[in-house]
């Protein structure tokens, strides 16, 4: 049963029922023309974390192999309120490069960022934030610290993401938030993360293992057990700003500054989550 929460927020109480699909990644045909960094994800197995190293001077590109990462900190970050204590803490589950710190910028968190990519990290640092080198699956950080954890597009990179919500949830203080986006355990975003988008000159190829996408009940699910009242929404980028953005990839054109795609709130999960909740006392 899915029960619409408001604003598109879902509670989700039963389990997906949507069937799997495999293999859909072997594609025929040629790729000829992608470009080297492309090709890079290539000679890695799927998920290897070691493409985010191949890939480090493409973070903080608004119009790289990260852009979407972008327009997907942005809407995270607004899920987050203002800090309501002084030296309230966020933790950021796989913060890569630290994209969400410009964006929390004025709420009065201290921005703590755990990854297991040091090149990502290293940029994270010159953008203020304080980075833990390591699994977010087993942060050394202790229990009940964080104001607010976020997790953004990390969960469906880990081989285990209930440790990491285990962790997530750890992490939070009575009372504290989570945040989180991600994409869902179905044909459909295989379909379109995977078989679609890394046909696209901007995509890397193999950032992405589909095994590893996250069931949007199972995941509401894994963190009620450990106390975390988790609601979701579908999302996805607005559709006139994401044919605009694609009119100047394609024209290799600059997007100008304050004009990229917004992610917007849409009524299927199927694709693009995100999801908020609050830890119980
Ligand atoms: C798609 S990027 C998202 C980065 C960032 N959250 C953002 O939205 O810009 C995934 C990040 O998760 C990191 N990552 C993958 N598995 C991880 C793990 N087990 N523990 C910590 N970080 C991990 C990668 O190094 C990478 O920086």
């Amino acid at each position: 049963m899915t029960a619409v929460v408001g604003s598109g927020w879902l509670a989700l109480t039963s389990p997906n029922t949507v069937n799997d699909i495999t293999e859909v990644w072997s594609l025929p045909g040629s790729r000829a023309t992608l470009d080297a960094m492309r090709d890079a994800g290539l000679r890695l197995p799927r998920n290897d974390p070691r493409q985010y190293d191949e890939l480090a001077g493409e973070w903080w590109q608004p119009d790289g192999a990260f852009a979407m990462l972008h327009w997907l900190a942005q809407a995270r970050a607004a899920l987050v309120p203002p800090a309501v204590r002084p030296g309230a803490l966020l933790v950021d589950l796989g913060c890569g490069a630290g994209l969400l710190a410009p964006h929390l910028a004025g709420k009065g968190y201290r921005h703590v960022g755990v990854d297991l990519t040091r090149s990502a990290l290293a940029q994270a640092v010159a953008h203020g934030v304080t980075a833990i080198n390591g699994d977010a699956a087993a942060v050394p950080l202790t229990d009940g610290c964080a104001d607010v954890v976020a997790a953004g597009e990390l969960l469906e990179h880990v081989p285990d993401w209930r440790a990491a919500v285990a962790e997530a949830c750890r992490l939070l203080r009575p009372g504290g938030l989570l945040v989180l986006d991600t994409l869902n355990d179905t044909a459909l975003s295989r379909l379109v993360a995977v078989r679609i988008a890394e046909r696209l000159p901007a995509v890397p190829r193999g950032i992405h293992d589909p095994r590893l996408f996250v069931d949007d009940r199972e995941l509401v699910a894994e963190c009620a057990r450990h106390g975390v009242d988790l609601r979701v929404r579908g999302v996805r980028p607005g559709v006139p700003g994401l044919l605009r953005w694609l009119f100047r990839q394609a024209r290799g054109a600059r997007t100008p500054v304050g004009r990229a795609p917004r992610i917007v709130p849409t009524r299927s999960t199927a694709v693009l989550y995100q999801g908020r909740g609050v830890r119980g006392g």
